[in-house]
């Protein structure tokens, strides 16, 4: 099986899991559930339920525990984006190859969406405690959850981001960017497959490490994206960054440097993902994929 018919599948696995905890679009505050239901099914690649599923399986994880899990980080994911796009952040009109939240409900209820996901994920997650689970290591995968979100993560991430936008960035700071606006949840996604498989405290600690280099290598390829793709294949606008005067790895480094330096931070992630002791080949390709995809 091919790389990309095996992606398919899985895909398909991920989809129905997130589809399912998604709310009945019913009551006064129906709009809201809608506009959440929107963002979610507009769909995207899944990149980090499918890290923790992949992780989960690395480490021998075996629970239906895990989904609840799963179905939290892309609804956190997709609220970071809800919000990423508005007006008063990145002001983009495309996503997902759709109009973005808030250009189809509105401003005020494009915000409201972001919001009502990040909770609705906790929600979400907390029905892990009804399954097959270790009440401890859900507790943990709870808090990691929040940790790298919240303002030791992406919207700690997102600050910076937006504060230093058009401002001329060193090199330290936009690595503290890029670690914790997009790091932070590839981080928790692989963490927490780690955790709710019940891994060593050692082997968290390197599944961090690992991430922390596939997200960084991920956000420098979204950034060779904005300048090398087009609308059409991304789902999103290109020329974002530039439009936005961010300062990015490509506009710092150039795009061969860029790219070299993505290609470095995989192969170290690679190394540790080698040194461990469990085996997951089709792990080993989607880690591959995140930094060579085209869209
Ligand atoms: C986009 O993430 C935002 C970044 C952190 C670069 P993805 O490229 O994973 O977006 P979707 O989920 O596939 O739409
Ligand atoms: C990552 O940065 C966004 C989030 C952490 C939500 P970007 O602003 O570059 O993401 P895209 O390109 O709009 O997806
Ligand atoms: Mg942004
Ligand atoms: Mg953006
Ligand atoms: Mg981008």
């Amino acid at each position: 099986m091919t790389f990309d018919e095996e992606y398919r599948i899985k895909l398909q696995e991920v989809e129905d899991i997130v589809d399912r905890y998604l709310p009945p679009e019913e009551g006064y505050q129906k709009t809201i559930l809608s506009a959440m239901n929107y963002s979610v099914r507009a769909g995207g690649k899944r990149l980090r339920p499918m890290l923790m599923l992949e992780t989960y399986r690395l480490f021998d994880g075996r629970s239906k525990a895990i989904e609840p899990f799963m179905a939290a980080m892309e609804y956190i994911h997709t609220g970071s984006l809800v919000h990423d796009d508005l007006p008063c952040m990145d002001n983009d009109e495309y996503r997902r190859g759709k109009k973005t939240t808030w250009s189809v409900y509105g401003e005020d209820m494009g915000t409201l969406a972001g919001d009502a996901l990040f909770f609705y994920a906790f929600e979400t997650a907390g029905k892990a405690f009804d399954m097959n689970v270790n009440a401890a290591n859900a507790g943990k995968a709870m808090t990691l959850l929040a940790v790298k979100s919240g303002i030791y993560g992406m919207a700690g991430g997102q600050t910076v981001d937006v504060e230093m936008t058009g401002k001329a960035l060193r090199k330290d700071q936009l690595r503290f960017i890029y670690e914790l606006k997009t790091g932070a949840l590839i981080e928790a996604s692989m963490m927490i497959g780690a955790v709710l498989a019940d891994a060593s405290r050692e082997d968290i600690i390197t599944v961090e490490q690992i991430a922390k280099r596939i997200g960084l290598a991920f956000q420098i390829q979204d950034d060779l994206l904005d300048i090398t793709s087009t609308t059409e294949e991304l789902g999103k606008p290109v020329h974002s960054d530039e439009r936005n005067v961010k300062t990015t790895y490509v506009s710092l480094f150039g795009q061969e440097q860029a790219g070299i330096r993505a290609k470095l931070l995989f192969e170290e992630a690679i190394e540790l993902l080698d040194s461990l002791t469990g085996e997951n080949r089709f792990l080993k390709d989607l880690l591959v994929f995140l930094i060579t995809r085209k869209k």
